[in-house]
């Protein structure tokens, strides 16, 4: 089965082409093109996403972005210019994107329809408008090559990134878990602790509730005076940072005691704040040292309730995912505590898979086309929705 794949649910405009075989638990997957944009630079201006230049940015792109796909894929064949018959449909379609619908409008009907039987897209949770631009390109392009619509959960991306495997040149495959798994999902839009009892079967037990820990890096990096995207600026400053015994600017660790699976990051966000007030001057000393301790103040809450879930659960199998995964002392720390645990395994994505792409989202759509198969319908009714839960 050959899956094409939309992700637009924050800054980067992907898409991805795979030729997906095999049942779940065997699947197997090849990597015909694999494209990821990214608007961060552009973004970055602002101090964080800003929503409606991500959604023209999305509009903009997507169009050649699918160009070079399928030209990486070997799908894209030149025509001679046919005949929409349903331009009228895609202009009405597309009537808010001007920039993409011209575009769409004269790539297609110079191209062959390509071999593709399933057109994966998220549709949230994220960005609603961001989300919509991909929503409605893939609507676009189901009907006028007339391929069925799945939409993907960006959150069961995010986990099933984790057990990707590389194992060849472009073949990926899935690594071999057992169940029940516990999943530390962490982004700039979410942090959730996910149950997996089986394949498909998700319950989230804890969540944050206020800020996501990808957007308390965020802005405790703009509070230092970082560019954006923060986590990676911030990891960096704390790795240079000289180790005292004792931190030099101590922070709290909110909710790492309570007896449940939920987050709160606002108080430590704002604790970092009232210690950047109190100083007379940001010095790149003082700012190493407040990043460390920020950091280590996240890792530490991240690892308890996690590992309290996994110890609660019986899980053996662990996935860490979201763009905040890529984070260095979060992953060394989840590694040493799993040295206490021998027979459990942790998985953490790839760092190319960490951040948003579009060949998670083939993946999640290809197991959606096997539990629904022989059904697989035109979804034509899907609606981006930015607070879509998994
Ligand atoms: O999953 P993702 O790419 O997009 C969302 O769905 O939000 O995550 C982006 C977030 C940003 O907040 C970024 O600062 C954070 O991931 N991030 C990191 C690191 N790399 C990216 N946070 C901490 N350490 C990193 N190395
Ligand atoms: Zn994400």
């Amino acid at each position: 089965m050959k899956i094409l794949s939309i992700e637009t649910s924050c800054d980067e405009t992907a898409i991805s082409i795979i030729e997906a075989s095999g049942e779940v638990s065997g699947a197997n997957f090849k990597v015909l093109a694999n494209i990821v944009l990214s608007q961060a630079k552009l973004h970055a201006e602002y101090g964080g996403v800003f929503p409606n230049l991500a959604k023209r940015e999305h509009s903009k792109n997507l169009v050649p972005v699918l160009k070079q796909a399928l030209e990486n894929a070997k799908m894209l064949n030149k025509v001679e210019d046919i005949n929409l018959s349903n331009t009228e449909e895609i202009v009405t379609l597309l009537t808010r994107e001007p920039q993409m619908l011209e575009q769409f409008l004269e790539l297609i009907p110079t191209i062959s329809k390509p071999e593709i039987d399933i057109i994966a897209v998220t549709n949230g949770p994220g960005l609603e408008p961001a989300l919509w631009v991909g929503v409605n390109f893939a609507k676009a392009l189901s009907i006028v090559w007339d391929i069925p619509i799945i939409p993907v959960n960006h959150m069961e991306g995010h986990i099933l990134a984790g057990i990707l495997k590389e194992v060849g040149n472009k073949e990926i495959k899935l690594e071999n878990i057992k169940f029940p798994t516990i999943s530390l999902l962490i982004s700039g839009g979410h942090t959730e602790l996910v149950l997996m009892k089986d394949w498909m079967n998700y319950e989230i037990i804890g969540q944050t509730r206020d800020d996501a820990v990808g957007e308390a890096f965020d802005k405790v990096a703009r509070m230092l005076e970082l560019p954006y995207p923060g986590g990676p600026e911030i990891s960096k400053l704390a790795e240079q940072a000289q180790r005292t015994k004792e931190p030099l600017y101590p922070l709290p660790r909110p909710m790492i005691k309570t007896d449940n699976f939920d987050f709160s990051f606002s108080g430590l966000k704002t604790a970092v704040l009232y210690t950047v007030k109190k100083l007379e001057q940001l010095t790149p000393r003082t700012k190493e040292a407040i990043a460390l301790e920020f950091e280590e103040a996240v890792t530490e809450i991240l690892l308890k309730k996690t590992f309290r879930a996994v110890e609660k659960y019986n899980a053996r199998t662990i996935i860490i995912g979201g763009g905040v995964s890529a984070n260095k002392r979060i992953r060394e720390a989840f590694s040493k505590e799993m040295q206490k645990m021998p027979d459990a395994k942790l998985f953490v994505p790839e760092q190319t898979l960490s951040t948003d792409n579009a060949l998670m989202i083939a993946v999640a759509g290809y197991f959606i086309a096997l539990s629904k198969q022989g059904k697989i319908l035109s979804e034509k009714n899907i609606r981006a929705q930015g607070n879509l839960t998994l």
